[in-house]
């Protein structure tokens, strides 16, 4: 529960906060307020009016649509538009399913499981097949026509493909095609970018004289003037119609099937090609949906599941600027550290000086900062109104802050005329060290007469290096140019973590890179591993994990040139996973090819939510899944399991009760 407000005047001052963040959310062109702050906020002015109804106000921000923000307009909504109320984990669905349950008296039949789009609200009107007229939400009641730009919606038909008359609801919003292609435009014309796709629709669909039109994208999730059959059908009846909707979402029967369809979704959360913030659950048939009812600000029928935000807030400490291996230049951000889903981020991409100077951002700025799946948090923009005064803009480098040389800035990445060259210095010194492959008399003046010949510019270009042409530079006799050449081939059979801790790979050292030797073995194995694989190693969490990725795939050229000369790739300390470690305990849940079974864990373990319970499933050596079928191998099952029990002894799937998994998990 959040914590409620001590005075009113607290109280007041977060619904004014709020009121402010949400005009700004539905206006555009920038963001007030990010949406995890926004969801706090509010989730503590529900605690607060809980405790003491009798500070809150009849508008207050949870009792009415849009938090009063939306900029109301004159197109009277044939029905209001409402909102949905959020929950942010399994138990508060468990909870929001179980009251559902109570006001119908019995199981809701079916419920859908749509992606919540991150984009604004729309009521479009149909007549006789035509589209007449587009209105935002506004205040729930009335909105704003916004017909003549949300024509160019893709997805929004000017014609039905049958002569019907309805109102569509659905969003408004941008994919990252069209976010990149609207840039472009804005950018061409002088302006500065949008900082997020979301306030780049609202921006875009309320823009009256602009010189460019910058593409937008329509999803329905609603209907009216369909019949009256249920939710899926209408949706799938709209696609027919030319409409772009949610058809085909998956109906499910209940919580655990609606807890992997959400799952579902956002683990597929990057791969859209447009932001979600969440999963919308409805009850699928309008029944339901009639006896469930509706508040004043939103339905009981139908819930949001929000996911942790993409893009948080945070101030830009510092812009420091970066010489890759091959002469790169890159400006990067330190931040404030910030929560992004789950991650604490501290750095990111600025992309290259162009976009810098593009997107307006100055050190001190507060700025958006974006982490979608797997990449590196980048920087999309600065919240301009909040700048600190005398700040002054960044200054890119005029020669190359490593070695002081040229920059080309022909090309969109600068880089140092010396390219591969430029670093080489440094880079060949720290392969060389006693640490990392540890090959004597091989010191900076020689390294400086060999890169400067032209005859080395990696570590790899060591191994070709011959006696005859060594002993030909200055202070350099026969016999100690036999003996370091003798000593560069001798670190071909150093461990794989000392050729790792010699490349020098970003956010590792020495012990980090025994860790990834021991764990991975081999080579193959590492550059092999997902961001997933590489948190597995102890001590590397998500943001270590994607610098990690994006270093050895930046690394791998060198890696097998080194490979090909017979450098050693190989842990000789390597100790392999304990899929089933000789001498230790079986896990409970392999099949006796060492395989993990698949469990599906249906209502509660004693002490675990349900996520926990998922995770003990793993950690006792199994797979979980959310439905049963042939394929399951074990059905867990606790107080309150429903269908999938029953279905598990149809299928003659072996059962085990709570109690006996809890005990499992005790002993291991
Ligand atoms: S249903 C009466 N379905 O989220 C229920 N809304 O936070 C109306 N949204 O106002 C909403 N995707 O703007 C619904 N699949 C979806 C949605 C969705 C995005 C938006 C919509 C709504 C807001 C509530």
């Amino acid at each position: 529960m959040a914590e409620p407000f001590d005075t009113p005047a607290a109280y007041d001052a977060a619904i004014a906060q709020v009121r402010q963040a949400a005009a700004a959310y539905y206006g555009g062109p920038d963001l007030a307020m990010d949406d995890a702050d926004y969801d706090a906020l509010m989730a503590r002015i529900a605690a607060t009016e809980a405790g003491r109804p009798d500070w809150k106000p009849e508008d207050s921000p949870t009792e009415v649509v849009a938090a009063g923000g939306g900029v109301a307009g004159d197109v009277v909504h044939s029905e209001p538009m409402l909102s949905l109320d959020n929950v942010f984990d399994a138990d508060t669905l468990h909870r929001w399913a179980a009251r559902l349950e109570r006001l119908l008296g019995r199981p809701a039949a079916g419920f859908t499981v749509e992606p919540k789009i991150d984009g604004l609200a729309i009521a479009a009107r149909y007549e006789e097949g035509r589209l007449v007229q587009v209105a935002t939400r506004g205040d729930g009641r009335a909105g704003e026509d916004v017909t003549g730009q949300a024509r160019r919606a893709a997805g929004l038909p000017e014609r039905l493909t049958e002569p019907v008359t309805i109102e569509v609801r659905g969003e408004v919003f941008m994919t990252e095609g069209d976010f990149e292609v609207a840039n472009g435009m804005r950018t061409a014309a002088g302006e500065p970018p949008f900082a997020h796709p979301r306030s780049a629709a609202a921006g875009t669909l309320r823009a009256q004289d602009r010189t460019y039109d910058a593409p937008l994208s329509f999803l329905a999730y609603g209907v009216q003037g369909l019949g009256d059959g249920p939710h899926s059908a209408a949706m799938a009846t709209l696609a027919a119609l030319g409409v772009a909707s949610t058809a085909g979402m998956p109906v499910c029967a209940g919580i655990e099937e609606i807890l992997a369809a959400v799952e579902a979704l956002r683990a597929g959360r990057g791969t859209l090609g447009y932001g979600i913030d969440g999963a919308v659950i409805k009850a699928d048939q309008p029944a339901d949906r009639d006896l469930a009812g509706s508040s004043s600000r939103a339905p009981r029928w139908g819930i949001a599941y929000k996911f942790p935000a993409d893009t948080r807030t945070t101030r830009l400490k510092a812009i420091e600027v970066q010489v890759g291996r091959t002469g790169v230049i890159t400006p990067v951000a330190v931040l404030e550290p910030v929560q992004i889903s789950g991650v604490i981020v501290t750095s990111a991409t600025l992309h290259n000086f162009d976009d810098l100077v593009r997107r307006n951002v100055r050190p001190g700025d507060t700025v958006f900062v974006r982490r979608a799946g797997d990449v590196i948090p980048e920087i999309t923009g600065a919240k301009l109104d909040e700048r600190p005064a005398g700040s002054v803009p960044f200054e890119p480098p005029a020669r190359c802050p490593r070695c002081d040389g040229e920059i080309d800035r022909t090309q969109k990445r600068w880089r140092c005329t010396r390219g591969r060259a430029c670093g080489a210095h440094e880079a060949l010194l720290y392969y060389a060290a006693r640490d990392s492959m540890d090959i004597e008399g091989l010191g900076g003046k020689l390294v400086d007469t060999v890169v400067a010949a032209g005859l080395v510019t990696d570590p790899a270009d060591l191994y070709d290096l011959d006696a005859a042409t060594l002993a030909g530079f200055e202070r350099m006799g026969e016999v100690s140019a036999a003996k370091l050449v003798a000593a560069i081939q001798s670190s071909k059979s150093q461990p794989l973590s000392r050729v790792l801790t010699g490349l020098g790979v970003r956010m590792t050292g020495r012990s980090m890179s025994r860790r990834l030797a021991r764990h991975f073995g081999a080579i193959d194995a590492l550059l092999a591993a997902t961001v997933a694989d590489l948190q597995e190693v102890e001590g590397v969490g998500p943001e270590r994990a994607v610098t990690i990725a994006a270093e050895l795939a930046e690394l791998r050229p060198v890696i097998e040139r080194l490979a090909e000369r017979g450098v050693n790739m190989a842990e000789p300390d390597f100790q392999p996973r304990p899929s089933a470690p000789a001498g230790s305990l079986p896990l409970p849940l392999r099949k006796e090819d060492g395989s993990p079974m698949t469990v599906v864990v249906t209502g509660s373990v004693p002490g675990l939510t349900r996520n926990e319970g998922n995770e003990a499933v793993e950690r006792l050596g199994g797979k979980s899944s959310g439905s049963v079928s042939k394929k399951t191998d074990l059905v867990v099952v606790g107080e309150g399991a429903g269908s999938k029990a029953d279905k598990a002894v149809e299928l003659g799937v072996r059962v085990m009760a709570a109690e006996e998994f809890a005990a499992l998990l005790r002993s291991v």
